[in-house]
């Protein structure tokens, strides 16, 4: 039964795929008050994915949905939504969610639904972020935080993260050096929408407190 106290909460669903990782940093900050809000339940399309035990370990309510056993994307989609309404979100987070969403799953959270998307965007969309980066020579690289819309990783960002590409790095290491900057940005940016202050505008711009950010969002250099 929901108290006063968790009714006035902000409620957050996540939506994980693989480790959690960055399911368990906004839990635990949402559990010890720095995000004002409440991880209502967490959501996972793999049943092996050991995200999920994590979530169980930190009592948070886990549905487990697996793509394979739908025949389309569409219907996948369909059947998550009564699974994530009945927490009634308020946010829904994608955190290392790895699934293209249908047309009519994004419209039905646009404005409350946040991505993390490991790249400095508009660069590299879609997959191999960090293998990308090197390829292409770059001296910097990082991690982005947008709403999402119909356009995959397309978005408005909020917040990013840069950090610099080493000479000897390879894959693993600048996912490494990237994930440490999810951990901090991804908080900030939960922060910002459960207290009220981000928003996206019908503009379809992100808005902290009410000023449009620009297109590469609030930076945050390593
Ligand atoms: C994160 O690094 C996130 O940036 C990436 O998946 C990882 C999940 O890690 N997301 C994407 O690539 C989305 N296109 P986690 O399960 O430990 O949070």
């Amino acid at each position: 039964m929901m108290t006063d106290q968790t009714m006035d909460t902000p409620r957050i669903v996540i939506l994980i795929s693989g480790t959690g990782s960055n399911m368990i940093t906004l839990a635990e900050k949402a559990r010890s008050g720095e995000i004002p809000g409440m991880v209502a339940a967490v959501l996972c399309n793999r049943p092996e994915a050991v995200g999920i035990q994590h979530a169980k370990d930190r009592d948070i309510p886990v549905e487990v949905l697996d793509h394979k056993d739908f025949d389309s994307r569409e219907a996948f989609d369909a059947a998550m939504i009564p699974l994530i309404d009945q927490y009634q979100p308020d946010l829904v987070v994608l955190a290392g969610f790895m699934r293209i969403l249908s047309e009519d799953f994004v419209r039905r959270y646009q404005g409350r639904m946040l991505n993390i998307h490991p790249s400095l965007l508009p660069k590299y969309q879609g997959l191999n972020t960090h293998q990308r980066a090197i390829d292409a020579g770059d001296s910097v690289h990082g991690v982005s935080v947008h709403f999402v819309t119909e356009e995959l990783d397309g978005g408005p960002v909020v917040i990013q993260a840069v950090v610099p590409v080493l000479n000897d790095d390879d894959a693993p290491t600048l996912q490494k050096r990237v994930q440490q900057q999810e951990h901090i940005i991804y908080p900030i940016a939960v922060k910002w929408f459960v207290e009220g202050r981000l928003k996206m505008s019908q503009a379809g711009e992100a808005t902290l407190d009410g000023q449009a950010l620009s297109a590469s969002g609030i930076q945050l250099t390593d």
